[in-house]
């Protein structure tokens, strides 16, 4: 198991856009943070070092479930004809079902360390509100999750996870917030978005003195923790005498598609060899191919502060399909650099399209993967059809983020039929990018 996780920001070969305080749209500095998050995260998220050592007391929870598998999807690649070798590597192995525990735990972890004892945070899928409950019990921290109303109504066991674990689970938007409150005043029955979760977790933070906020995706120390699942799978596919040629990654907020690629980007900027890094987002919610890269905040209530992203604008609601982990108006700023900075590409597919690769997954290889997921196996199964038109035998590697077992009310609903692709509404696109704020930067 790596003893260090990589830094990406160590060999970008142009550094990120800084982070802008909306008051006075100068970078903001570790002070404008510390309300939020511990010191030793805030150093972090700034750090230029291209190694980080993930401490011991970390690697021994990681022990429980890290190295994750790497496995070849053998019957994947007979099932579709294909030249091509698929890899996967699995991270629904750990407590929670996902890849969120590797950053659940290193936060819960630093905040245990600077006394911290309460910390609210959102889930979209409940996947993250799961891997922080987890790890909130591990160190002795009262967790309190804001579960978007959608994922809430859609995944009662999720809710009944993260109470097994001690958590206090909260539909959003909710009557504990103020940002909650103006909502529901709008519209009682609003669905709830990521961006209104993180208003409402953030409000609570920076309103008590005594509970911090914790993010599972988007900002750089997120990012970086999740590259041991990258790290991993390129001693893992040296053992196996293999190097990928295409790696695919779901990005939401871009955590579980850094986790894999930004270690093999790493090699690629030191000197190495050129592969393609491949991001699939939902059709429904498509921050990275049809979003605008400006500065904007990361949530809805406005409380964050500024960052250059690809967005659809932070009042975007996403239309309530089934990958509640994509439902996020913006993308992490470092995904949205390299984007821009052409190192990696970009397809958006609609949920049944993704379903169906699913399907196919779980009748070859066994494992129901998550929705959020089935957007990687889609993008995957692509490259894998593309070798075969073209006969040419590559290797393609992709992130089986998380398993679906919560999700099966998803699955009924595909296989009858009731599944609908929704489209976002562009006319709620454009009012949204409308209200960007304006940055001269
Ligand atoms: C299983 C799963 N995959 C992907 C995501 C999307 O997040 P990210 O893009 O940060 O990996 C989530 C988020 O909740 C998730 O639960």
């Amino acid at each position: 198991m790596p003893k260090h996780w990589y830094n990406i920001a160590a060999d970008l070969p142009v550094p990120a856009p800084a982070v802008l305080h909306p008051g006075t749209m100068q970078p903001v500095g570790p002070d404008d943070l510390a309300p939020l998050f511990p010191m030793a995260l805030i150093l972090q998220e700034v750090s230029t070092e291209r190694e980080i050592e993930i401490p011991e007391p970390v690697r021994e929870v990681f022990r429980l479930w890290r190295p994750s598998p790497l496995v070849r999807a053998h019957r994947l690649e007979k099932a579709l004809g294909t030249p091509a070798k698929i890899y996967y590597k699995y991270e629904g192995v750990s407590p929670a079902g996902s890849h969120k525990p590797n950053t659940a735990v290193p936060q819960a972890w630093y905040n245990a360390q600077a006394g911290i004892r309460k910390i609210a945070t959102e889930t979209g899928a409940g996947q993250w509100g799961s891997s922080l409950a987890f790890a909130g019990a591990l160190f002795g921290i009262d967790v309190t999750v804001f579960q978007v109303r959608v994922s809430y109504d859609q995944k009662p066991y999720r809710r009944a996870l993260m109470e097994t674990y001690g958590a206090r689970c909260i539909a959003s938007p909710s009557n504990e917030t103020n940002s909650g409150r103006a909502i529901l005043a709008k519209d009682p029955n609003h669905p709830g978005s990521l961006g209104i979760a993180i208003s409402e977790a953030v409000e609570v933070a920076a309103t008590n003195d005594d509970t911090k906020y914790a993010l599972g995706s988007v900002l750089n120390h997120v990012l970086m923790h999740q590259t041991i699942i990258g790290l991993e799978a390129i001693q893992q596919l040296e053992m196996a005498g293999d190097d990928p040629d295409v790696v695919v990654g779901c990005t939401g907020g871009g955590s579980n598609f850094a986790g894999i690629s930004f270690p093999f980007l790493g090699l690629q900027l030191r000197g190495g060899r050129k592969r393609r890094i491949v991001a699939v987002e939902p059709a429904a919610c498509p921050s990275l191919t049809r979003g605008k890269y400006a500065y904007d905040f990361g949530d809805t209530a406005h409380l964050t502060p500024l960052t250059k992203m690809h967005t659809l604008g932070s009042t975007f609601t996403p239309p309530g399909f089934h990958a509640g982990g994509l439902r996020y108006h913006g993308m992490a700023p470092l995904v949205s650099h390299l984007k821009e900075l052409n190192l990696i590409e970009a397809v958006a597919y609609h949920q049944n399209a993704c379903f169906e690769a699913g399907v196919l997954f779980a009748r070859s290889e066994g494992i129901v993967p998550a929705p959020e997921a089935n957007h990687a196996v889609k993008g995957a199964i692509e490259e894998a059809l593309r070798c075969k038109r073209e006969g040419k035998s590559e290797t393609i590697l992709f992130n089986l983020c998380g398993h679906g077992h919560f999700d099966m009310t998803a699955y009924s609903n595909y296989m009858a039929g009731k599944l609908v692709d929704q489209p976002y509404d562009e006319k709620e696109l454009a009012m949204a990018l409308s209200g960007l704020p304006a940055v001269s930067a």
